[in-house]
């Protein structure tokens, strides 16, 4: 069945007034906002208790933004100093600066020269995650850096201007060292974000803010978490290394752009004022850069590992107005244990059951059996849970009349003609998360594509399934359809091939939810010689360690 053949599904009238919205262009006033529905949210994080303020990227310091331009950088991997949450981190002194997980700021063709030294206990290795680069460079754990090793990347930037981000990718170690602290963001900057900042008057660590969300959970990763079921789930949403922090903002436009950094939660990004009025932003990119043009949207998923690229506008907002940054509740549809063998959550309030059952591998029906859940901490914020993120407290009105651009970006969606159609099959057997069937094997590539080539994937994910973030290293890739999408997200489509406001433009990361089919189409361009390695898994990062991932060969 080709998509465009097929009939709009999904369409309602709210969101063609939303689309009617984007296309007039002028930002949102808050006085249009309709109220949320009462859907048990939180209290605006920090009352009565005082929360912190929001650490801002500077030009040192955590999350400091770095552009190298092209000289060399040398990453540490080591333990952190306390200041920053998680027990490792990575350090760079550069030009005088000290940075922790820096920001690297890159231009598109620029020389990237990084020797990550490994001052950890344990092997580990550096990814690039969503840049284009050759297996030697991509850092997906073919090769590892021991203690005391060091591993020397060389490659260019060769993708377009995003937000992209780099964490650990040992196998069997990643969902560990991740959460331990090692990560940072890479923003390759262009010319078409240039001209956003223009347009909008947007100021990197003023007036547009980048945005790392994870969950954590004061006991920390236990020893028997790479074996979650469901993944990890923390008890605190961090934003910036700090939970629950506030930015004070003015009447204007801010730019927000968020990285999913959880191991393992999906969020549902929406933002309410403090009476509970929903305030609607407009999406402007996602993993892959800036859309072709901006939609309007009232609320966005986003899984692990995915970026978003917004624009909350505050102009109507009145002084002493907070503005709640918040993940709303939504059906997490743990659908993979069979109703006979659930553990009971009676005190669980739907939609967020919580049935964090720790099963480990060829343990399932006897960790059903007793039906005794595991963990009662992380039930403080279930699978789906309501919580607030971050909140901007509006200080000051300015005068500001900026409009939003009705092009951001231009690009060109694949040739199809001709493109072999590959299924992949995501679901659950004998313990494990598998991928056609399949569990990881270190070696083994049981995707065979053919360089410079076409190929359109088709991600089903079976009903008695969860969802699961899927992730492709070294090729963005475009989505072209959802079919069967579960009614909470078919909701949010804005087109005929049903994809929602996140899908449009590039992606690495794309959430395929239980009993959904999400086709993407892939362009395996390969400018390097001979056969290269890549890794497709699921970004639910215990998923990963735990197999759910495959070797594609490019030759
Ligand atoms: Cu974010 Cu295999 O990586
Ligand atoms: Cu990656
Ligand atoms: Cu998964």
């Amino acid at each position: 069945m080709t998509s465009s053949s097929r009939a709009p599904r999904g369409f309602s009238g709210a969101r063609r007034r939303m689309l009617a919205g984007a296309a007039a262009l002028p930002l949102f006033a808050l006085g249009r906002s309709t109220a949320a529905p009462a859907i048990g949210a939180d209290p605006l994080c920090g009352e009565p208790a005082a929360t912190s303020r929001l650490h801002v990227s500077g030009a040192s310091g955590y999350l400091g933004r770095l552009a190298p331009r092209g000289a060399p950088l040398t990453l540490l991997a080591t333990t952190g100093d306390g200041t920053t949450p998680g027990r490792l981190a990575y350090r760079v002194h550069h030009a005088g600066r000290d940075y922790v997980n820096p920001t690297l700021v890159l231009r598109p063709g620029e020389r990237v020269r990084i020797t990550l030294d490994n001052r950890l206990d344990a092997p580990t290795i550096a990814h690039w995650h969503g840049l284009a680069v050759d297996t030697a460079n991509d850092g997906a754990g073919l090769r590892l850096a021991a203690p005391r090793e060091r591993f020397a990347y060389d490659f260019e930037v060769r993708n377009r201007g995003a937000l992209y981000w780099y964490h650990p990718h040992p196998h069997g170690a990643t969902a560990r060292q991740t959460y331990d602290g090692l990560f940072g963001v890479i923003d390759v900057d262009d010319d078409d974000h240039a001209a956003l900042r223009r347009a909008l008057d947007l100021v990197p660590g003023r007036t547009e803010l980048t945005l790392v969300v994870q969950d954590r959970r004061r006991g920390g990763y236990g020893a028997g978490e790479q074996h979650a079921r469901h993944g990890f789930l923390g008890d605190e949403a961090y934003v910036n290394g700090a939970p629950c922090p506030f930015v004070d903002a003015a009447s204007r436009a801010y730019r927000l752009r968020l990285l999913n950094a959880c191991n393992a939660r999906t969020l549902r990004l929406a933002f309410r004022t403090a009476a509970g009025a929903r305030v609607p932003f407009t999406v402007v990119g996602n993993d892959g850069g800036l859309l072709p043009a901006p939609v309007a949207a009232q609320e966005a998923f986003v899984a692990a590992a995915e970026r978003l690229d917004l624009v909350l506008d505050l102009t109507a907002a009145p002084l002493g107005e907070t503005i709640v940054m918040e993940s709303l509740a939504f059906d997490p549809m743990h659908g993979e244990v069979s109703p006979a063998d659930a553990p009971a959550a009676p005190d669980a309030a739907p939609p967020a059951a919580a049935h964090d059952d720790h099963v480990r591998d060829g343990s399932v029906a006897a960790a059903s059996a007793t039906g005794a859940p595991s963990r009662v901490d992380a039930a403080a914020w279930p699978d789906g849970g309501a919580r607030a993120l971050m909140t901007l407290r509006v200080r000051e009105r300015v005068r500001y009349d900026r409009r939003m651009p009705a092009t951001l970006s231009r690009i060109a969606p694949f040739d199809t003609t001709g493109a072999r159609e590959r299924p992949l099959r995501l679901g659950f057997n004998k313990g494990r998360w598998r991928i056609n069937d399949r569990v990881f094997a270190m070696g083994e590539t049981p995707i065979e594509v053919a360089r410079n080539s076409t190929e359109i994937w088709l991600l089903r994910n079976y009903h008695t399934s969860m969802p699961h973030a899927m992730h492709l290293h070294g090729f963005p890739f475009e989505v072209l359809e959802r079919e069967t999408s579960p009614d909470a997200v078919a909701a949010l489509a804005v087109d005929a091939h049903a994809r929602l406001a996140s899908d449009l433009g590039r992606k690495d990361t794309v959430l395929v939810w239980p009993g959904e089919s999400v086709r993407v189409a892939l362009r395996f361009d390969v400018p390097w010689p001979g056969p290269q390695t890549y890794m497709f898994h699921c970004h639910n990062l215990e998923h990963e360690d735990g197999g759910m991932m495959l070797g594609v060969r490019v030759a």
